[in-house]
């Protein structure tokens, strides 16, 4: 199998399409189609995109991308309102809320990491925080709270392990805890952190939970009405399948009141005025960066059209499909697949195996991944299968890793993986391709 990327020719065609230059658009069906017919002929897929198997950024849907070049507005005029408003409806849809008219959503111009700021800095006040963290994305949460927050308490677990909540509970009982926070994707390993038992913590403690959902919003269930959430952020780059630069904060309505008896500590990123700004004008409190608004909205539009479960089912579809065929890889994963998240797979690198080897061949295919970080560097790889990766292109993907693993030699000159021998069932019919078929051995 050959992959043929011609990249350099893609924002020349990308333009022509937006000015309608006969001739040289290439529309996505189109595109689609060609390297469907090149790879059941030749076994060659030629795509003029990358790959983005990784938690984030994604490829796009066309029409988030044909929205992002939608008309100038300004963010001053009723255009923006309703368009903000729409967003917030649809953000309020995307977390399946029951009741709506006690929850609002902030959209802030800024990264995953902007919609946590603001909610650690806007939510706590004078009083205390426990931040429990199990991996980076945790350790990033305290760094953030130790900023703003005099009164931050951290329960670290190793990165990977499971949270112990009779951990949380022995500390609950003993220190006066004002606010808890957890990222709920633990995106450094996949692991998916229980909501709904430290939900039940916070309220029998009376905490205020909130929570990172920066990975896990639009791939997982948030249920921030039965788990006890008062805030949670989230990104448009990640499981939504917009384009990176816009994050959000939903809250309970009752909760953004309170924030406005609290001393500010920042100003950009302060909650109770983006609430302020929500709730009395329909705006943002400062320029928002428009075209990420118009893009949001086409893809948080694209998932309720298709259905919330139906979304989530069909990212759980994918990763079941991708987890299946590197297991028969013969490759092993950092965590047992009922911790992980739907939308990430951490797996162990073979030792002898380069991951900055491995990651270069998948590029010369177009195709992306994510290397482990921390104590995981060196150590895993990361695959995500978001955004509009389809069965075909999973499918190219793991015949270029089996490709890959079995070409690859140690420094001894020994295979690097043995790949398990077919079994009944096996390779699993995917859109009419066998997954594996052509190669196994
Ligand atoms: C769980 C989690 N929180 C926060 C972030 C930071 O988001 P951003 O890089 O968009 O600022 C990430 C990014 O991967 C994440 O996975």
């Amino acid at each position: 199998m050959r992959l043929t990327s011609r990249r350099e020719n893609v924002s020349v065609q990308r333009a022509a399409q937006f000015r309608g230059v006969p001739g040289r658009a290439v529309f996505p069906l189109q595109h689609c189609m060609r390297a469907l017919i090149a790879f059941v002929r030749e076994g060659n897929i030629n795509l003029e995109k990358y790959l983005l198997f990784t938690p984030g950024p994604v490829n796009v849907a066309a029409n988030v991308r044909m929205a992002i070049a939608a008309e100038d507005i300004c963010h001053r005029e009723t255009d923006f309102d309703r368009l903000l408003a729409s967003i917030e409806t649809k953000l309020l849809s995307l977390l399946q809320i029951r009741r709506p008219e006690h929850y609002r959503a902030v959209v802030i111009t800024g990264s995953g990491t902007a919609a946590n700021e603001a909610m650690l800095s806007s939510v706590v006040g004078e009083g205390s925080i426990l931040i429990v963290s199990n991996g980076e994305f945790g350790e990033r949460l305290h760094k953030t709270s130790v900023v703003h927050n005099k009164l931050t308490h951290l329960i670290e677990f190793p990165w990977g392990q499971a949270i112990n909540l009779a951990v949380i509970e022995a500390y609950l009982k003993k220190h006066t805890i004002d606010v808890i926070a957890i990222a709920h994707h633990e995106t450094c390993s996949g692991m998916l952190n229980p909501l709904a038992e430290i939900g039940a913590l916070a309220r029998k403690y009376h905490a205020i939970f909130i929570v990172d959902g920066v990975s896990s919003i639009g791939a997982e269930t948030v249920d921030m009405e039965a788990n006890n959430i008062a805030f949670c952020s989230s990104s448009s780059s990640k499981a939504i399948g917009s384009y990176a630069g816009l994050s959000f904060v939903v809250g309970r309505t009752t909760q953004f009141e309170k924030l406005k008896h609290h001393r500010a500590k920042t100003t950009y990123l302060n909650l109770a005025t983006f609430y302020d700004f929500l709730k009395n004008r329909s705006q943002t409190p400062n320029t928002p960066g428009v075209p990420l608004f118009f893009a949001l909205e086409q893809a948080l539009s694209n998932i309720l059209l298709e259905g919330v479960s139906c979304r989530f089912a069909k990212i759980k579809r994918k990763a079941d499909l991708l987890r299946q065929g590197m297991r028969k890889l013969n490759l092993d994963f950092l965590l047992d697949e009922k911790d992980m998240c739907s939308m990430l797979t951490t797996v162990c690198l073979p030792t002898t195996l380069d991951v900055g080897i491995l990651r270069q061949k998948l590029r010369e295919k177009s195709i992306i991944i994510y290397e482990g970080k921390g104590c995981f560097e060196g150590k895993v790889f990361q695959v995500g299968n978001i955004g509009e990766l389809s069965n075909f292109e999973i499918a190219f993907f793991l015949r270029t890793l089996k490709e890959i693993l079995l070409t690859a030699v140690s420094k001894d000159n020994r295979t690097v993986v043995t790949i398990m021998p077919p079994a009944p069932g096996w390779p699993p019919v995917v859109d009419g391709l066998d997954v594996l078929a052509p190669a196994v051995a």
